[in-house]
């Protein structure tokens, strides 16, 4: 059977984005990813890493589009999504729950004046905090996002992005009280007096009324209750909410 990925990267580079044990495909990462070593962090700081990296995303767009563009779509492409949807709604301000690497904190740095991104997992929020400690518009935090969006939010008096991504699947990554928040970060959103929020929430094959996770028709109600004149939609994996334009 041909291999996924391409031979010529190192182990550390081709570990899926969430490792071991795959709750969203039910497929297994190809080995275990069981701590983020000094070594593998080491490793992800040089230029030559990053180099491969962005040669490995590239290939796996080109491999999406050669394979008719199933889902999920490889991240540069649910990226250039988040991008669009800024433009589209003149957004200057994304908050994402989930930072994971900060990968989607990086691919937008130049994209919003303001970024605030929270991850549960100390490791990783560590590891993001000083990956964009030299970017005064981006903010990492670190804890549930369920709860410290409820925090964050009365602060926020402008339309926003908002990437929904802070979920448990395996590896390094961190579980809250339950695999996902969404619904509580759902329910702070939609209370907000701010009515022009967009709202995208990644994996939407997830949502299948498993493992904590909602069903998207109880999504579709959460949302449609309070903005019945909301758009509500899945498409590439996301799910996503907001105004009809
Ligand atoms: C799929 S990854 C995020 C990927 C990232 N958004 C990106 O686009 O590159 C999910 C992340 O959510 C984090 N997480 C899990 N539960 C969380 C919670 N309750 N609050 C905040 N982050 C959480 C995990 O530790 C993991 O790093």
């Amino acid at each position: 059977m041909r291999s996924r990925y391409p031979v010529f990267y190192p182990l550390p580079l081709w570990a899926p984005p969430c490792g071991k044990r795959n709750a969203m495909t039910g497929r297994r990462a190809p080995y275990d990813v069981t701590a983020t070593s000094a070594l593998d962090r080491l490793i992800r700081r040089t230029a030559a890493w990053q180099t491969l990296r962005d040669l490995r995303r590239h290939y796996e767009v080109w491999r999406w589009n050669r394979d008719g563009r199933p889902s999920p779509p490889p991240p540069l492409v649910k990226q250039a999504i988040v991008k669009e949807y800024a433009r589209r709604f003149a957004l200057r301000t994304l908050i994402e729950t989930g930072t994971y690497r900060g990968d989607m904190v990086h691919a937008c740095r130049e994209t919003f004046e303001m970024i605030v991104s929270i991850e549960l997992d100390h490791v990783l929020f560590e590891e993001a905090r000083r990956r964009f400690a030299k970017y005064p518009h981006v903010s990492i935090l670190h804890g549930d996002s369920g709860r410290l969006l409820r925090q964050t939010l009365p602060t926020i008096l402008t339309p926003c992005l908002f990437w929904l991504d802070g979920h448990y699947c395996g590896a390094v990554t961190a579980r809250g009280g339950a695999e996902t928040p969404i619904l509580h970060e759902l329910s702070t959103i939609l209370s907000h007096p701010v009515r022009e929020h967009v709202i995208l929430i990644d994996d939407a094959r997830c949502f299948n009324g498993t493992h904590d996770y909602p069903t998207i028709d109880e999504l579709r109600r959460a949302v449609l209750n309070v903005h019945p004149d909301w758009l509500f939609e899945t498409a590439n994996d996301i799910i996503r909410a907001h105004r009809r334009t």
